[in-house]
């Protein structure tokens, strides 16, 4: 099967400004997203875990065509997004939608909430009546757990929960009946009871409408509860991937074994937080570009001397399993 989205070497590295005090001369260019190839088939949910600071709000926000490579290419079914012209362009919003991990930044606060999720059937689907509009907001909503809709429609975003916000916003990236969505934390910000509620609702779409998902999340649980697929994300590299029971039951790459390891309980609710050991990662999460060896190598039990002077390669350890790691070859 062609893959709907088709990642190619790709490479995003930024200024070093966060969290190391002004920007001069001097400072390092730091490689956030670094040579990443992956592909995501139609129908298929792909996880993408990774810590605090290793690149995978980057990683999104290239595949849904917000900012641009250093270098690479992102291929929607077969075509490169970032050579597109203004109608292609045009579909590619329509069928590709992110979901933020807050709320505030997709949703204009003066906005009523049903003029926010109204927004996009505006743009794209203007030949929708006013009232097929209206319903269809309506029965978005509801999908999302906000019922009474009707009781949501003249609410301004101020008015509602963080949990009722993210809803509406999932609604309104979902409204347009996209073929692809980067979900970005999405759950991050509800509670437990919501958060399963909302995952098992953006499941059921992938079911019903045959939507394709990276889900983006720093909890290995919530992956493999997600995923058909997962990368484990490290530093702006793709340690390892391949089919989530496999990787899950076989993990290859040291740091996907730490990562398993340290789950308390791979179920979802219990689980949830246990990742965020390192918080004040940021900017100490990064490589300068253009650095050889494996960028695992500083907190790696297995690492051995040629893991700091020269970059590992892939190696397939089956059809559909990946491991980035001198272990292997
Ligand atoms: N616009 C930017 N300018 C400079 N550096 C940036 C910018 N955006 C991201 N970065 C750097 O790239 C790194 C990766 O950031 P990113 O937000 O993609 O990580 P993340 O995996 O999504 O983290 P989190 O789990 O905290 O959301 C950060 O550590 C940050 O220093
Ligand atoms: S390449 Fe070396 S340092 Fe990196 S994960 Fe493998 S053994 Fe560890
Ligand atoms: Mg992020």
């Amino acid at each position: 099967m062609e893959p709907i989205i088709e990642v190619k070497d790709l490479v995003k590295s930024f200024r070093a400004t966060r969290g190391v005090g002004k920007r001069s001369r001097s400072t390092p260019t730091v490689e956030a997203v670094a040579n990443v190839s992956f592909t995501i088939k139609p129908n298929e949910i792909v996880s993408i875990v990774g810590e605090s600071g290793s690149g995978k709000t980057t990683l999104g926000r290239l595949m849904v065509r917000l900012m641009e490579p250093n270098s690479g290419s992102i291929f929607f079914e077969g075509k490169d997004i970032f050579k597109m012209k203004s109608k292609s362009i045009l579909e590619f919003r329509r069928n590709v939608q992110m979901i933020l991990q807050d709320p505030y930044d997709s949703l204009n606060p003066l906005y009523s909430i049903e003029a926010s999720t109204k927004q996009p059937l505006n743009i794209f689907m203007k030949k929708m009546s006013a009232k097929e509009k209206r319903d269809t907001v309506i029965s978005y909503l509801e999908m999302t757990g906000l019922r009474p809709a009707e009781e949501f429609l003249g609410k301004r975003p101020g008015e509602l929960s963080g949990g009722q916000r993210q809803r509406v916003s999932i609604a309104r990236a979902l409204i347009t009946a996209p073929k692809f969505i980067v979900a970005d934390e999405p759950v991050s910000m509800l509670d437990v009871s919501l958060r399963a509620e909302i995952l098992n609702t953006m499941k059921r779409l992938k079911e019903s409408k045959g939507v394709s998902i990276m889900f983006i999340t720093h909890d290995i649980a919530t992956a493999k509860f997600m995923g058909d697929r997962i990368l484990i994300f490290y530093k702006g590299t793709i340690v390892e991937h391949g089919k989530m029971s496999e990787v899950m039951n076989s993990p290859m790459h040291p740091y996907t074994k730490l990562l398993i390891d340290s789950v308390p309980s791979t179920n979802l609710e219990e689980a949830r937080d246990y990742l965020s050991f390192n918080e004040e990662a940021d900017i100490k999460q990064l490589m300068p570009a253009g650095n050889e060896g494996c960028r695992f190598a500083d907190r790696c039990p297995h690492a051995m001397s040629r893991c700091s002077a020269e970059s590992p390669h892939n190696v397939k350890v089956s059809s559909d399993h990946e491991v980035l790691c001198f272990l292997y070859g």
